[in-house]
């Protein structure tokens, strides 16, 4: 049996905890995965998932800092406490498994320098497009290709956004209000509405990608917080759709680019009919070609879909001993201009 300390029982951590409470039809190695303490702020606040309220600690240096655990998932969200708490479980000897791009855009070197020293392995998944494994597509499936550029739609509440207002002409304010009820938002829901979060996802890509060249704070960003359903309607007149999107690419002898930024896409472009809290991903691949990613990109059920996806990589390698599989596992030159 493996035993997970949980840092957080948010969307994303309740979501983690009700898979992990019902294993059965899915992948047997969800059997030998226990969560043996979890992490939070207010541990009487009422919680949708049932857990033994026992587990429950504010002291979540108890938790990275347990000898009985083995796995640390962090779904705190934000800089700090999130950094520290890693590099500590890390230093500890726990593999990571994390949703949270905002860390490892600005931190990935140093974390994933302090785990490779170590020996453990460090997953993130969930922290780019949600439920969509292009994470593992880009570093297994499509590693004998050389990726010319990057197209997505990275986040799921300005597109939610987006697509309501196209389609029902709606205000902005009250579809925000649902997308943040829907558990689809930052705590900040500023990191969505302004394209940061979206920059910290296509830093993460682009890292992969093109061999760790991409500094977060050099990524151009510029969100939604200025279109309006005026904007969008004129843009379908004249036959595009406006939408958040999020690019690398590398033209032949020029610099690599890296922006996030609202776009006229045309309307018979794949990306135009991406709608609601769907993300995608629109890569070119030299041999393959163009191929698209698609699904969810935030919500409770799409993010713990990836984060118990890493889980499960942990646990069929921790047989083997030591994180030495270059495959499953991010490099420290990935993330080191
Ligand atoms: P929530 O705000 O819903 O949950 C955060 C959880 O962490 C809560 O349980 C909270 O405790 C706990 N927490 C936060 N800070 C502290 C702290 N300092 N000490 C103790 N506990 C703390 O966030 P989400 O679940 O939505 O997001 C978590 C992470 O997943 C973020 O990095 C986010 O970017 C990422 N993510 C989220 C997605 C989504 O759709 N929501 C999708 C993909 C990634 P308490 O419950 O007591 O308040
Ligand atoms: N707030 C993010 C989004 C969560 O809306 O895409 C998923 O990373």
């Amino acid at each position: 049996m493996y035993h997970i300390g949980l840092l957080g029982l948010g969307t994303v951590g309740g979501g983690v905890a009700q898979i992990l409470a019902d294993p059965v039809g899915r992948h047997p190695l969800l059997k030998e995965l226990a969560i043996a303490q979890v992490g939070v702020r207010d541990p009487h606040k009422p919680r949708a998932v049932a857990l033994d309220r026992q587990l429950l600690t504010t002291d979540l240096e108890s938790i990275v800092t347990n000898p009985a655990i083995d796995i640390v998932v962090e779904v705190l969200g934000g800089i700090e406490p999130a950094r520290s708490l890693i590099l500590k479980a890390i230093a500890y000897g726990k593999h990571i498994v994390t949703a949270n791009k905002a860390v490892i855009a600005r931190h990935g070197a140093e974390i994933f320098d302090a785990a490779n020293a170590q020996g453990v392995y460090v997953m993130l998944e969930a922290a780019v497009a949600g439920g969509i494994p292009v994470i593992q597509a880009l570093r297994q499936s499509l590693g004998a290709n050389r990726i010319h550029s990057i197209s997505g739609i990275l986040n799921g509440t300005t597109n939610y956004i987006l697509t309501r207002m196209q389609q029902e002409q709606g205000d902005f304010a009250p579809i925000l209000a649902d997308a943040q009820r829907l558990g689809y938002a930052e705590a900040d829901p500023s990191a969505d509405i302004e394209g940061w979060d979206a920059a910290d996802k296509i830093a993460i890509l682009a890292s992969l990608a093109f061999g760790g060249r991409i500094r977060r704070e050099e990524v151009y960003a510029e969100g939604i917080g200025g279109i309006t359903a005026v904007d969008i309607a004129y843009a379908e007149k004249l036959g595009f759709r406006i939408k958040l999107l999020a690019i690398a690419r590398q033209l032949s002898g020029q610099p690599l680019e890296v922006r996030v930024h609202p776009t006229l896409v045309p309307l018979d472009h794949p990306l135009a009919g991406v709608n609601g809290v769907y993300n995608a991903i629109l890569l070119e691949a030299e041999p393959l070609g163009q191929v698209m990613f698609y699904g969810p990109g935030a919500g409770a059920g799409a993010t713990a879909s990836a984060v118990v996806a890493d889980l499960i990589n942990i646990a069929a390698l921790l047989p083997q001993g030591r994180a030495t599989h270059p495959l499953l596992t991010c490099q420290h030159e990935e993330f080191v201009p």
